[in-house]
């Protein structure tokens, strides 16, 4: 894989292409002193009584009412991530358990929680570092599709969540097989910078589709019901048998969870137990912890604020 084909799936490049058919999003430059304080571990402050004060987070007065003016203008709740990865590991951390944000305070929190997006600091190829907040929509995990495609041509559908079994796929399979194919064709095809690259996608209920996300084509991309040797290979994709014998397009793949006896682990599961509290207990992120406790603390101010 080419290191521009990464570059290319970061968000403000795919997001001036492809604006009319995805969720509405506002990119913000992070200034240095935000991602000092992200990437920084906390300050403990010592009282005379030699019990821990905890400090509150530093404040960003301008940076933080630019979020929150675009917060607003995406309708008061944002999905946040950076050019790459969003905080899908640190969902835990957050009151609501989601990455539903309606505040920086509630960004921080989960950024500062999120493996994922330290990872996104130390990739040179990821800078300048950009905030993304993407208005809040309440997307249905059996709805979601990661689509493959090669040459310019999509080769393979996999259901996103494979963990489950829906049974909505596997009766309207031809249905969804052909939105995805034609949303493809009327607003993707040979409008990338690519031609190889992997497409999210999201079906709504009306039967609409969305663009949900890019990313490269390759393995650090996750190939769910497929496996990179198949992909690359572009051989035996349809393998996987067709339940009623009918045919599937000309050569496009399309595979879903086929039933309740085959749900697998899932691999959001191993996220679940807070990494930092696995650290803390061997002594070595007391930090981490104190800055999400600084955070929840200025999260309840806050609400206790709005309460008053
Ligand atoms: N605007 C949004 N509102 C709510 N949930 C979202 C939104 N955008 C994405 N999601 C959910 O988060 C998941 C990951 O989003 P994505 O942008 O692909 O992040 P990443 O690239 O870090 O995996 C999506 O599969 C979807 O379930
Ligand atoms: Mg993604």
């Amino acid at each position: 894989m080419k290191k521009e084909q990464v570059v290319n799936c970061q968000f403000s490049v795919w997001y001036s292409l492809f604006k009319k058919h995805t969720i509405k999003s506002v990119i913000l430059p992070l200034p240095q002193n935000v991602i000092d304080y992200l990437l920084d571990d906390g300050t403990l402050v010592w009282s005379d009584d030699e019990t821990t004060t905890i400090v509150t987070a530093p404040e960003f007065p301008e940076f933080s009412s630019r979020v929150q003016e675009a917060i607003n203008t995406l309708g008061g709740s944002v999905f946040p991530k950076l050019n790459w990865s969003a905080p899908q590991d640190a969902s835990w951390i957050a009151l609501n358990s989601s990455l539903r944000c309606q505040s920086l305070t509630d960004i921080f929190l989960l950024f500062k929680s999120s493996d994922f997006i330290a990872h996104d600091f130390t990739r040179p190829e990821c800078h300048p570092v950009q905030l993304v907040l993407r208005k809040w929509s309440e997307l249905i995990p059996g709805g979601e599709f990661r689509c493959f495609v090669k040459e310019n041509k999509l080769i393979g559908i996999s259901q996103r969540d494979y963990t489950q079994y829906y049974q909505h796929i596997s009766k309207q399979k031809h249905l969804i097989s052909q939105s995805i194919q034609d949303f493809f064709t009327s607003h993707i095809q040979y409008k990338f910078l690519d031609e190889d690259f992997v497409f999210d996608v999201y079906r709504d209920s009306w039967g609409e589709v969305w663009l949900i996300d890019l990313n490269p084509f390759g393995e650090v991309t996750d190939s769910l019901l497929f496996t990179w040797e198949e992909l690359i290979s572009g051989c035996n994709l349809r393998a996987q048998p067709v339940e009623g014998g009918a045919p599937q397009q000309d050569d496009l793949a399309f595979r879903y969870t086929t039933s309740e006896v085959t749900v697998q682990p899932s691999p959001c599961l191993s996220y679940r137990i807070p990494r930092d509290f696995v650290d803390l207990s061997t002594g070595e992120d007391a930090y981490k912890l104190i800055d999400f406790l600084k955070l929840k603390r200025g999260q309840q101010d806050e609400e206790s604020d709005e309460d008053a």
